[in-house]
């Protein structure tokens, strides 16, 4: 049985797995970083890098839960997108165990993880559509096979998980904001009236949005009145949240989709869910569970049999790329 040990450190999470060409989880460790970026009201870049060079020792150790790296036929790893310096760190421990071992090693997509995980709730079936969003990326990729990938909309300013934390920013909240104005907008009610993005094609955009609700808040101030913290989660959140449904159903309505599915920080999202469910009709659904949302090393092992099983591997001086399309 094929076994990968799998590395992610794209962002403010340090993971490893452990996964078999059956797509049993033999180990997954993840540790996260939000406490301490929470106090600085973000990601920071620099304090990333060094948390997961302090981690990665330890997480290499206990992903690998007694089992030895010979043991193991591939080593892989999240070449891209995402923070250089983060990305380094885990490129590092996986290069120094594939040369020493003298194992394959493999370069993954991020994004292709955050997809591909969903196979571990049930089978994919082709042609595709995921609607990918995260802190970094909201985008519609469309895929005819599991080796296709085409984006077929993009954001052209924020990412949907950008503009929760910087909404949450306004009704001092802290970082991370998605999580938050999810549950506060429970208790909010239809009261502000915001605009719903005007974009061309699949694209999306959340600037003028975010702007919105600065300019509200703003206003609010200046008469002297009380902003509705819950009733501006809610409006942020059906506007944002129903410009990523209707750029889904308009590729629904203009292409074969049999397969839609959600992937991404911002996956964890009650109401996409439940929008989700009740507006995607004629193509399955999956919503995967939402520890398989925020990032993982589970869904790097899992993107990683794919290229295992076409022998596409990375040699050692492979770079990271902090910015990489999907179809590469
Ligand atoms: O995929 P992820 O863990 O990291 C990136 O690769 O970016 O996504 C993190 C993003 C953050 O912006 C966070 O606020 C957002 O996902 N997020 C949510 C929720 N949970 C996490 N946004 C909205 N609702 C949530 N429940
Ligand atoms: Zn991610």
């Amino acid at each position: 049985m094929a076994k990968i040990f799998a590395i992610e450190s794209s962002c403010d999470e340090t993971a490893c797995a452990i996964i078999n060409d059956k797509l049993e989880i033999e180990s997954s460790v993840v540790t996260s970083q939000i406490d301490v970026h929470s106090r600085f009201g973000g990601v920071i870049p620099e304090v990333a890098s060094r948390m997961h060079i302090e981690q990665i020792s330890v997480m290499v150790k206990e992903g690998l839960n007694n089992q030895k790296v010979e043991d193991m036929d591939a080593i892989a790893y999240t070449i891209g997108p995402g923070l250089i310096g983060s990305l380094h760190i885990g490129a590092a421990a996986a290069k120094t165990l594939a040369f020493f071992y003298n194992k394959p090693l493999i370069g993954v997509h991020h994004l292709r993880g955050h997809i591909f995980v969903n196979e571990l709730i049930e089978p994919l079936t082709y042609p595709l559509l995921a609607l990918v969003v995260s802190g970094g990326h909201t985008e519609l990729v469309y895929m005819r096979d599991e080796d296709s990938f085409e984006i077929l909309g993009t954001t052209q300013d924020d990412a949907i998980g950008e503009a929760y934390d910087k909404v949450a920013r306004i009704l001092n909240l802290e970082y991370p904001g998605g999580p938050k104005i999810d549950k506060l907008s429970k208790l909010g009610k239809p009261h502000y009236r915001l605009p719903t993005p005007k974009v061309d094609g699949y694209n999306f955009s959340f600037s003028g949005l975010k702007n919105a609700c600065l300019q509200l808040e703003q206003r609010l101030k200046r008469n002297g009145e009380e902003l509705i913290g819950e009733d501006l989660a809610y409006a942020f959140q059906e506007v944002a949240l129903h410009h990523l449904l209707d750029k889904t159903l308009k590729v629904m309505n203009d292409y074969e989709v049999k397969h839609v599915l959600i992937a991404g920080g911002v996956a964890c999202n009650s109401r996409l869910r439940e929008l989700m469910s009740e507006n995607i009709k004629d193509a399955k659904l999956t919503l995967p569970p939402l520890k398989y949302c925020t990032d993982n090393a589970t869904m790097i092992g899992v993107a990683a049999f794919k290229e295992f099983n076409r022998q596409r591997f990375v040699s050692l001086d492979a770079s990271s790329m902090p910015s990489m399309p999907i179809d590469k």
